[in-house]
């Protein structure tokens, strides 16, 4: 079906989220012919720019970031032509007046009324300013077709989320809001529910049964770059796993959906945050590890510390690494652990969920057979490696029983012949589409910050004496070790 024409205001249109991420993913979806026929692009920010000038700077992110790495010049004019530079204040009433006055121009040339978003790429105080500027301009007024995109951090705690949503839906309904979670716009994220919900094969297994325990990990080689202002207020636990990992999780753990509509599917993952067992404070060190980056090396080259980074405090509490264990009590998962961890600085990129599957009832192979015996586990690989594993047992070739571990893989790369979008394509054509499965509702933001209080709160109290605790390019603390040990359990090596 075609789009109707779309005017799609970006605010923070010289910032680096639309030069890196907002710019190269609309060109691609322009390139491959799914933006709508008619539509327009207002970047808009305090700078002085002509358009020219800022085409020619969006020009470099699109030629870096694009999934076209052979920018042919035709293809960025067409596309170019399409976007303008607005100046103006965020805090300024006229800025407004004059967006409301250019959409107004847009509408009579296309003799339509454009629906219209507004894609917040800004710093996170703005939520509280924007939204209501927005619609005392009455820019909003199309509840079916006008939208606003916030992106995070959605809060730095439970009261302050909780604001910001109170705040939004003074100007918006819940229906225009569209929260992004890049993780949820990922091929392989998205495929945990193709993989669990259209195959039956896994569905009598996915439980607590057959499960024994699951890990979620998403390990990071990058420190914090540039953005040690932000990071030092925020931590691993904010930044990654009240948003990205809690997400993971709930598909993950989720009850099968209905039906494939957004709110179905957005009930399904509150009722796991829903169910996650409240943190004890007294009991945090049995649930939580907390780790900072010290200096190391990675891949040969020196690493600095985390308190050597740019904006960062020199007695920074920051975790740059947090690991948790959740339970979910339900029936389907009660007394299974969930395992979560994250971290910065460590020695490889890796994203995965592995669902530890328990061992075979009864023993019934000689004790030879068993020597190197694992139970069977199956990885849900979501980046760099975009795919599937299962290892099970398999009889080792000879006169004996002998077994040992294989593997069978899915790869992303060779089971399809077209190549993954990035996270931004997706979730920009579903905001346009009106699709608001992929993008986070309040309650589930709530339910995230619910659980993470605990921790949070007691962090915040304790002075974590033993910072820096673990040496860049490594796994992590070893306290993370433990949190699995303890049980049995262990986490699968980042390599
Ligand atoms: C962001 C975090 O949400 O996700 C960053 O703020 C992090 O700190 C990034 O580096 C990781 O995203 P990806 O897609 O590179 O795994």
């Amino acid at each position: 079906m075609a789009l109707a024409p779309t005017i799609i205001v970006l605010f923070g249109g010289a910032g680096d989220l639309v030069w890196r991420k907002l710019m190269p993913s609309l060109f691609d979806l322009h390139r491959e012919g799914r933006m709508p026929e008619q539509f327009a692009i207002l970047a808009v920010d305090r700078l002085p720019f002509r358009d020219g000038d800022l085409r020619k700077r969006l020009l470099g992110g699109v030629e870096q970031f694009s999934r076209n790495k052979h920018l042919k010049k035709a293809d960025w004019s067409a596309f170019a032509r399409h976007v303008t530079y607005h100046q103006g204040d965020f805090q300024d009433p006229a800025t407004y007046s004059n967006l409301e006055m250019a959409c107004a121009r847009m509408d009579t040339a296309w003799k339509a009324k454009a629906g219209r978003i507004f894609h917040l790429a800004t710093p996170p105080e703005m939520v509280q300013v924007i939204p209501k500027l927005l619609a005392e301009a009455g820019l909003h007024r199309n509840r079916a077709r006008d939208r606003i995109v916030v992106e995070k951090p959605l809060g730095h705690d439970l009261d302050s989320a909780r604001e910001m949503s109170r705040t939004l839906r003074q100007s918006f309904d819940e229906a225009q809001i569209f929260r992004i979670d890049h993780y949820l716009g990922k091929e392989t994220v998205q495929n945990i529910l193709a993989f669990r919900f259209a195959n039956p094969l896994f569905e009598p297994i996915w439980n607590r049964r057959y499960v024994d325990y699951v890990t979620i990990t998403v390990a990071e080689e990058v420190g914090v770059g540039h953005r040690g202002g932000y990071y030092d207020h925020a931590g691993a636990l904010r930044d990654m796993v009240q948003n990205h990992l809690m997400q993971l999780l709930c598909l993950v753990a989720m009850e099968p959906m209905v039906s494939f509509d957004a709110d179905e599917i957005r009930n399904k993952k509150v009722d796991v945050l829903h169910a996650l067992r409240t943190i004890q404070r007294a009991a945090i060190e049995q649930y939580a590890v907390r780790g900072q980056y010290d200096r190391g090396k990675l891949h040969g080259k020196d690493v600095r510390a985390y308190r050597q980074e740019k904006d960062v405090s020199r007695h920074s509490r920051t975790e740059t690494f947090a690991a948790l264990k959740l339970f979910v009590d339900n029936w389907r998962w009660q007394g299974v652990p969930f395992y979560l961890r994250t971290g910065k600085c460590l020695s490889r990129q890796l994203s995965e969920v592995a669902i530890q599957f328990r061992s075979v009832p009864h023993q019934s192979f000689p004790a030879e057979a068993n020597r190197d015996w694992s139970p069977s586990r199956l990885v849900l690989s979501i980046q760099p490696e975009e795919g599937i594993v299962m290892g099970f047992q398999a009889k080792y070739p000879g006169p004996k029983m002998i077994l040992r571990p294989v593997e069978m893989r899915f790869a992303y790369q060779d089971g399809f012949e077209v190549p993954s979008p990035e996270a931004y394509e997706t979730l920009l054509w579903d905001v346009m589409n009106d699709d608001q499965t992929l993008f986070m509702r309040a309650d589930q933001i709530e339910a995230a910050w619910q659980v993470l209080t605990p921790v949070l709160e007691t962090w915040a109290d304790s002075i974590p004496r033993n910072f820096p605790n673990y040496a860049a390019g490594t796994c992590g603390p070893k306290a993370a070790d433990e949190l699995l040990a303890r049980a049995g359990h262990a986490w699968r090596p980042i390599g």
